[in-house]
């Protein structure tokens, strides 16, 4: 764990806050608890009855959470779980249903420093990626024995970069002569596969972006695990219970649209955001990580 402990900026809390009204015996679960800023906010609001449930993949956030949290009057369960497994834990907890399921996808800026998670490509660290250090194969796996279409298939369907064929050339290319280790090394090979000579393009976000977000999504994975958590809401939330997702990216944004919509085609929600709610431009000038945040909003009928 990287103890020099970096402070999480909860994203879209304002918004947040204004749409979800827990009455003091309210139950929440925080599927994503993180450092627990979210959760800290809500458990504000709660009394002695009110419960929190915390889940996380990675056993450092919820040592983190339970610090923030641990002067809260309301009860808090935190479990190191992944949130596909959120029936099963509330359940093993004696609960039946909740008020609020909270999720708020990808990973917090701890963990982006956090040079044991690998994620970082500001950075040199490992190649690692898993957030959950149960998970076997790591993103160096991946790059170093995944052969050259594979590799690009997956940074075009999970990063959606249309250059992931001249990525994944480059990166076999380069792991002929020695293996590719650290995410310094990755995010190298990306550049120089993405450099066009006499060509300058305009670029809004890093090189290297797209592949670190497809091979995250990969080693997690991520898309799988948010439809089994999103297929488990329905039957856990209560009449007018809410779930809100914060999610960072199109491929989770689009999962979230699509359920909310089919759900409330079989009256099963009341979609509460037409649009997603996004952060003011004053939140991205003081915490960049928000943005590309969507928030989504549903509620039970
Ligand atoms: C953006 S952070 C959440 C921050 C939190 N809302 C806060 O205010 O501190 C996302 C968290 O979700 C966790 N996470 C990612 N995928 C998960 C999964 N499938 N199940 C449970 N936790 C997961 C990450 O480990 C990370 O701690």
């Amino acid at each position: 764990m990287n103890d020099s402990v970096v402070e999480h900026i909860p994203v879209l809390a304002d918004a947040l806050v204004e749409q979800i009204n827990l009455p003091l015996d309210g139950v929440m679960v925080d599927t994503t608890i993180g450092q627990g800023s979210h959760s800290f906010l809500f458990g504000q609001t709660l009394g002695p009855e009110g419960v929190i449930v915390g889940l996380d993949v990675d056993k450092d956030s919820i040592h983190r959470a339970q610090f923030k949290l641990k002067d809260l009057a309301c009860r808090v369960i935190l479990l190191h779980s992944n949130f596909s497994q959120i029936r099963n834990e509330v359940r093993k907890e004696g609960i039946d249903k909740v008020d609020f399921i909270l999720a708020d996808l990808g990973v917090s800026s701890a963990q982006l420093a956090d040079v044991e998670m690998g994620l970082s490509f500001l950075h040199d660290m490992p190649l690692d990626m898993r957030i959950d250090k149960r998970l076997q194969r790591t993103a160096a796996d991946i790059v170093n024995k995944a052969d050259e279409k594979s590799l690009a298939d997956l940074i075009y369907k999970f990063g959606e970069d249309r250059a992931s064929r001249r990525i994944a050339r480059f990166i076999v290319q380069r792991r002929q002569s020695r293996p590719v280790t650290t995410t310094g090394q990755l995010a190298a090979i990306v550049c120089k596969a993405l450099a066009r000579p006499g060509r300058k393009r305009k670029l809004r976000i890093h090189p290297a972006t797209r592949t670190f977000q497809a091979l995250r999504i990969v080693v997690n994975n991520e898309l799988e695990n948010l439809e089994k958590l999103l297929g488990s809401v329905p039957e856990l939330l209560n009449k007018n219970g809410r779930i809100a997702v914060i999610s960072f990216h199109s491929l989770e944004d689009r999962l979230v649209k699509n359920n909310f919509k089919q759900n409330e085609k079989q009256n099963v929600y009341r979609i509460v955001t037409k649009k997603p709610i996004v952060p003011t431009r004053e939140e991205v000038a003081s915490n960049r990580r928000a943005r590309s945040a969507k928030l989504r909003i549903a509620q039970k009928i």
